[in-house]
């Protein structure tokens, strides 16, 4: 039932414009509406993810004193994680929200991750110079973008050559949930439709591939 009450809060939720901010200076960015919003039952989902489980792919092929970028970090939960495996490298994660940005700020200072700094920034405009970081990585993001291309060219150029990208989004067509529930499949079927009108994309796991290729990532 918890899904059930994070699917009624993401419902609830208005459609346009919202604020951001960066550092102490208060602005309007122009951006997609992200869907889940940021109640406590998203939160509670977003808490309970680590990097073992989350970002098997991406792991074990980090090296420790790296410089790694997480994009989209919310809470994080899985940029501590990476900080705690490429130690004494250092790990900076953005969000758009500054609420996830001061969650995680408190949580790195609880776990006195001291390799690991958060900031309010949008994916399409990140704050760092060309070729900054040795590997580049963001999870549930890209489901959320209007502009998915866009978004990969910038951790693009924020990264050196050769460098490493991980993203890991769902494909919602592979939700299948067990024993039939009619108003679970009518959530995440309503789930879906509120995604795409937000300028999202459920399907996005399919055409990842596809979209690194699009943004001049060589791919495998
Ligand atoms: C589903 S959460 C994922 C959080 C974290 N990566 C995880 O997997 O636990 C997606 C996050 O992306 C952020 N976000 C959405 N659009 C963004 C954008 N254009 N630039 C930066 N962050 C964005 C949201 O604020 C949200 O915190």
């Amino acid at each position: 039932m918890d899904c059930l009450r994070w699917w009624q809060s993401v419902c609830f939720r208005g459609l346009g414009i919202q604020n951001a901010h960066f550092g102490l200076t208060k602005m309007v960015l122009p951006r997609e509406t992200y869907t889940p919003g940021y109640s406590g039952p998203t939160l509670r989902l977003m808490l309970q993810r680590t990097a073992a489980k989350h970002a098997a792919f991406f792991t074990p092929l980090l090296r420790r004193g790296i410089r790694l970028l997480d994009c989209g970090c919310g809470p994080g939960t899985l940029t501590l994680d990476l900080a705690k495996l490429i130690s004494p490298g250092q790990v900076f994660g953005i969000d758009l929200e500054l609420g996830q940005v001061r969650y995680a700020q408190d949580e790195a200072g609880r776990q006195q991750q001291t390799n690991a700094s958060f900031g309010v920034a949008s994916i399409y405009t990140l704050p760092f110079p060309d070729g900054h970081f040795d590997a580049v990585f963001a999870h549930a993001l890209f489901e959320h973008l209007r502009e998915p291309v866009r978004a990969l060219r910038e951790m693009k150029r924020v990264l050196r050559p050769s460098g490493l990208v991980g993203i890991r989004s769902p494909d919602w067509a592979g939700w299948v949930v067990h024993p039939v529930n009619p108003l679970l499949e009518q959530a995440f079927h309503s789930f879906k439709e509120i995604q795409i009108g937000n300028g999202g994309n459920p399907y996005v796991g399919r055409a990842s591939k596809g979209l690194l290729r699009e943004s001049g990532f060589p791919t495998y």
